[in-house]
């Protein structure tokens, strides 16, 4: 059996390299990309078994391939476990909650929600991506802008806050199909209820977009949008903690639509594996440590932010109220992708991005992005957080100095020794 069917190490030992030399770096620097996270062992366990093998098309019950006695079970359980668990923070009538598991990812979750609503030419509007929105909200390169006329809102100049008096105006004036909430790069709290008022003044579609702050929602440390919009997606694997994947959720008088928008419309079968681990997923955060755990992240966040700000980063609206953070490092001298560069080297992994307002290029912006999803994951807390600003601040006075550099990378790798990460194994 073994010499037909060899490990990963004996068939592929390249392969098997890479895996080892990726759980190695993940290991021994700091995470603070602000859309990752660790998944758990199960949940990898998971996502990497036989699962991947079957074909599935269609729903429980509904299928069009037979043999599907497990995979029905699979499904149906990723399902009631999401309903139990985003039900815990909804709004209004719980047994209202329809639930698709089988986006294959964020994206994908988003154009059925276009493809169900919309069509082609249709108005939208979205947060615009350098103000912190996302691609598929109607970003001008993305399909989403390219097949509907979109029509972006932005943040206030001032205090780089979503402007809903700009998004009730605009609203007013092009009568949007779909109304798209959420954010990618964006620190603070969303006022769904604020824009459902907007959505029913013009006859709009509600749609929230929580790929980032699922994992708080479902532990009450965000505000959850579910009973209030007609739609919500996510991505399953930032806060939530889960495989990378998608989810949608939405009242029942839309699940027709959503379901036949996601199959047959853009998909053909599910990745019952992913299905797996995000059912896996969901029973971890059912645990009431996740709760403290998605405290943990917001705590971190904010206390990240306020010891940069007192070491003179501009970080945008002056704080966080989720899990990240955008930080202008022209307040540094510096900017965002010579600093991200730089930490990069220094074992603190983050993103370059596009601050409000930005006058420079997007592939060559003012800011960084960060996030303590991962860090805390790790049971990292405030000390932690106070060393990560020193050497952010050692990093950003002097970028070139490879030495300094090197000297910080070592110090993060012992750090990060005595906080391991879920998930990871070392070889
Ligand atoms: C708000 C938001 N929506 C959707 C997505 C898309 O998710 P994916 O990259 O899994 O397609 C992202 C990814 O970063 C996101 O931040």
């Amino acid at each position: 059996m073994s010499d037909r069917d060899p490990s990963l190490s004996t068939r592929d030992p390249e392969m098997a390299r890479l895996i080892a030399d990726e759980n190695r770096r993940e290991h021994e620097t700091l995470r603070l990309i602000a859309s990752e996270n660790y998944a758990s062992r199960a949940v990898i366990e998971a996502t990497g078994s036989v699962l991947t093998n079957k074909y599935s098309e269609g729903y429980a019950k509904k299928r069009y391939y037979e043999g599907q006695e497990v995979i029905d079970q699979v499904e149906e359980l990723a399902i009631s476990r999401l309903k139990e668990l985003f039900g815990r923070t909804a709004h209004g009538d719980k047994a209202d909650i329809h639930v698709n598991v089988q986006p294959y990812s964020g994206s994908p979750a988003n154009l059925a929600v276009y493809l169900a609503f919309c069509k082609p030419g249709d108005t939208v509007m979205g947060l615009a991506l350098p103000a912190g929105g996302h691609l598929t909200h109607g970003h001008a390169v993305s399909i989403t802008g390219k097949y509907f006329k979109s029509v972006p809102y932005g943040v206030r100049k001032e205090d780089h806050r979503i402007d809903m008096d700009e998004v009730r105006s605009l609203a007013k004036e092009h009568k949007p199909k779909l109304l798209w909430a959420g954010t990618t790069a964006y620190p603070r709290t969303l006022d769904w209820q604020a824009f459902r008022s907007i959505a029913d003044e013009v006859g709009a579609i509600l749609a929230c977009d929580i790929a980032h702050i699922s994992g708080l929602v479902a532990a009450g440390v965000h505000p959850s949008p579910i009973g209030i919009a007609d739609v919500v997606t996510s991505t399953t694997h930032k806060t939530f903690r889960g495989p990378r994947g998608g989810m949608i959720f939405c009242k029942k008088a839309h699940a027709d639509a959503i379901d036949k928008a996601v199959f047959p419309g853009l998909q053909g079968g599910p990745h019952n594996a992913a299905t797996a681990g995000i059912a896996v997923a969901a029973k971890e955060a059912l645990d009431p440590a996740f709760v403290d755990y998605a405290k943990a992240v917001v705590e971190n966040a904010k206390h990240l932010a306020q010891k940069l700000v007192d070491r003179g980063f501009a970080v945008t609206t002056g704080g966080t109220d989720n899990h990240l953070m955008l930080v202008d490092m022209t307040s540094k001298g510096t900017t965002g992708k010579v600093a991200s560069k730089a930490l990069d080297k220094a074992g603190i992994v983050l993103n370059y991005n596009a601050v409000p307002f930005d006058p420079r290029k997007p592939f060559d912006p003012s800011g960084i992005r960060l996030g303590t999803a991962a860090v805390t994951a790790r049971g990292m807390g405030r000390p932690e957080m106070d060393k990560l600003a020193a050497w952010m601040d050692e990093v950003a006075k002097a970028p070139a100095d490879e030495g300094l550099l090197a000297r910080i990378a070592g110090e993060i790798r012992e750090l990060c020794n005595g906080f391991p990460a879920p998930g990871i194994r070392l070889g």
